[in-house]
């Protein structure tokens, strides 16, 4: 969702700011734009509808700003259709403004503004932000103007400003959406995340919720939201140039489903101590884990499916309950939580919108909270009472894959742990689970080996409108995710049902040729998975089957199979490997129907508004 960037320092603005732009591509966007204080001291906006390929068209012809202090953005539309006009930066009086975020009070701020005769171009909530900062400037004083606009706004903002009379400054502040500043060498950056300047310097300071920050010639200065100075500590990111990175693949998510079998081995070496895994160093104990009653997992999109894995392995090898709740219902439903419930937030991100709310609530009404997050430096991360960082390393292709892996990967690992400290397994079990877990990695690689029978299998579905997943316990949790990911990046309609459950109505959308992907990798219900197969074939349905090598499927019932060779971990594990054939059957569909797998139409990666 809508990408920020900003920059002052001695390069060519404009050459930073479309490359933190590229850089932030990823989050979804349908225009983009940039503002430039020229020699002159005016500032030169270039702005359009679409993507990257047509800003820098449009720099062609309009020319190119030449500067040293720039804001620049990548809009998800919210307010308004994409347009040139609707993209941002928007300008109104001595002001000039980049925003990510929803401002809910935008209608009365509007009429107020109205009444004072401004004037507004487009249908965005966010040009009234420009306008009342105009209003507020006066002495020539912005921090001002900008403490006094805060007062005002509601809602979520992370804002990029640049005020004409101050042509080598670049302010920002933020609520509720990401913003980071990157400190460099006689230059500063602010942007939504810390690939978008990784290039230029590993330094950075997290802008916290109400903080405003400065960025001129002597550096970055930082204020609370009454515009008094605070001081930040600077940190240094982990993650290196290359990650951030295609490195040869023809797409991020390609890559990403490569990387799996390392970030899945180097996000468990970072959990289990001495054979075992060990959470005593975020402060989750045996002692606190043994007063848990009941376990909420929240999250969205494909984090909630892993979710959906989480539960099936802690209630099957901690017999403690586990309620999978999607964020954006769970903040919303009064939901009954409070003191001796764990709550666990997982997040790619870690600033989801809905999630970070369904933290704060848990933490409101007294429940412990445990984020799995694979941005330390995301606000679920800081928010939360403990948190397990995931070590996926940066995702760029919006439809997640590898922080799947490791969210679960981690979830499996707490399972382990939860039925040690409350005595359901002993500590040689304790080991022998963690042992099968670190097989897994060789099994996702398998898996990936057989990318071109995957690539075979989306070649069958070159046509299809219509398909189905069906699975049973955790390969309907697989069937979820495998349908996602290929709804996400193909466009091709898809559901994913519990196979017992399709015939409970679904079942009458099967006709000739429909395709069914199956989900068939749990030894103990395969025959009732069969059932299944054998009830939507008998309509005519085209089965494809994915299940553990050698599994025999009786007559004509699978029209084509693709079987996984698991080695011997327990079932409960499969669905790792699993994921990436499901992952790589939607990538190459994706790229078979001629679409962008790593920015598909509509989403965006990090949904900071509900
Ligand atoms: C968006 C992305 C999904 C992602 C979901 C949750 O919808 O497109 O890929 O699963 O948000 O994101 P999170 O960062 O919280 O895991």
């Amino acid at each position: 969702m809508c990408g920020i960037v900003g920059y002052l320092g001695r390069r060519d603005c404009t050459d930073v700011l479309m490359d933190g732009l590229e850089k932030l591509e990823y989050r979804g966007y349908d225009s983009a734009g940039i503002a430039v204080f020229e020699e002159n001291n005016s500032i030169k906006t270039v702005k359009t509808r679409g993507k990257l390929t047509a800003m820098k068209e449009k720099l062609t012809v309009e020319g190119k700003p030449l500067g040293h202090c720039g804001i620049g953005h990548t809009r998800w539309a919210t307010h308004g259709e994409p347009s040139d006009v609707n993209s941002h930066p928007h300008s109104n009086g001595r002001v000039t403004i980049v925003h990510n975020g929803i401002i809910e009070n935008y209608a009365e701020l509007k009429e107020f503004l109205t009444d004072k005769g401004y004037k507004f171009l487009s249908q965005t909530d966010s040009e009234v932000v420009a306008c009342l900062l105009d209003y507020y400037y006066s002495e020539r004083n912005p921090l001002r103007a900008i403490t006094e606009t805060l007062k005002e706004l509601r809602g979520s903002y992370a804002l990029g400003i640049l005020f004409k009379d101050f042509p080598d400054r670049v302010y920002a502040a933020r609520r509720g959406s990401p913003l980071i500043v990157g400190v460099g060498e006689d230059e500063s950056f602010i942007e939504s995340d810390i690939p978008a300047f990784l290039k230029y310097t590993k330094n950075y300071a997290i802008l916290e919720d109400d903080e405003i920050v400065c960025l001129d010639n002597n550096g970055e200065h930082f204020f609370d939201v009454h515009g008094t100075p605070i001081q930040k500590e600077i940190q240094t990111a982990e993650w290196d140039v290359e990650q951030a990175q295609k490195c040869g693949y023809p797409h991020f998510m390609l890559k990403e489903i490569h990387e799996q079998p390392e970030v899945v081995k180097k996000t468990i070496d970072s959990i289990v101590k001495d054979g075992v895994p060990d959470f005593s160093g975020i402060g989750l104990t045996d002692d606190m884990i043994r007063g848990f009653h009941r376990v909420f997992i929240v999250a969205c999109g494909t984090a909630m499916h892993a979710g959906i894995v989480g539960r099936y392995a802690i209630e099957k090898l901690a017999r403690l309950p586990v309620t999978v709740e999607i964020a954006s219902e769970f903040r919303y439903m009064d939901p009954i939580v409070g003191e001796g419930d764990l709550v666990i937030v997982v997040s790619q991100s870690g600033e989801t919108a809905d999630t970070k709310a369904g933290l704060e609530l848990a933490k409101t009404r007294g429940a412990k909270t445990l984020a799995i997050v694979n941005v330390k430096y995301s606000a679920i991360a800081r928010e939360a009472d403990m948190c397990i960082n995931t070590l996926a390393g940066p995702e760029i292709a919006v439809a997640s894959t590898k922080a799947y892996s490791v969210q679960i990967a981690s979830l499996y690992l707490l399972a382990f742990r939860f039925a040690y400290a409350r005595g359901i397994i002993l500590e040689d079990e304790l080991k022998r689970l963690t042992a099968q877990l670190y097989k897994t990695p060789k099994a996702i690689q398998d898996a990936i080996d057989q990318s071109s029978q995957c690539q075979f299998i989306a070649s069958q579905l070159i046509n299809t409108e219509t398909l189905f997943f069906i699975g049973r316990g955790f390969d309907y949790a697989l069937s979820l995710e495998g349908s996602l990911k290929l709804k996400e990046i193909t466009y091709i309609h898809s559901e994913a049902y519990a196979a017992g459950e399709l015939k409970h109505g679904t079942i009458s959308l099967i006709e000739q040729n429909i395709p069914v992907i199956t989900v068939a990798t749990q030894k103990h219900i395969l025959e009732k998975t069969i059932s299944n197969m054998e009830e939507v074939k008998a309509r005519g349905a085209y089965i494809i089957a994915l299940c553990r090598k050698g599994t025999a499927f009786a007559g004509k019932t699978v029209d084509l199979k693709l079987e996984l060779d698991f080695g011997d971990i327990d079932d409960m594990f499969v669905p790792l490997p699993t994921v990436c054939a499901l992952q790589l059957i939607a990538y190459y569909s994706s790229v078979l129907r001629g679409n962008d797998p790593d920015k598909p139409r509509n989403l965006a990666k990090s949904v900071t508004t509900e």
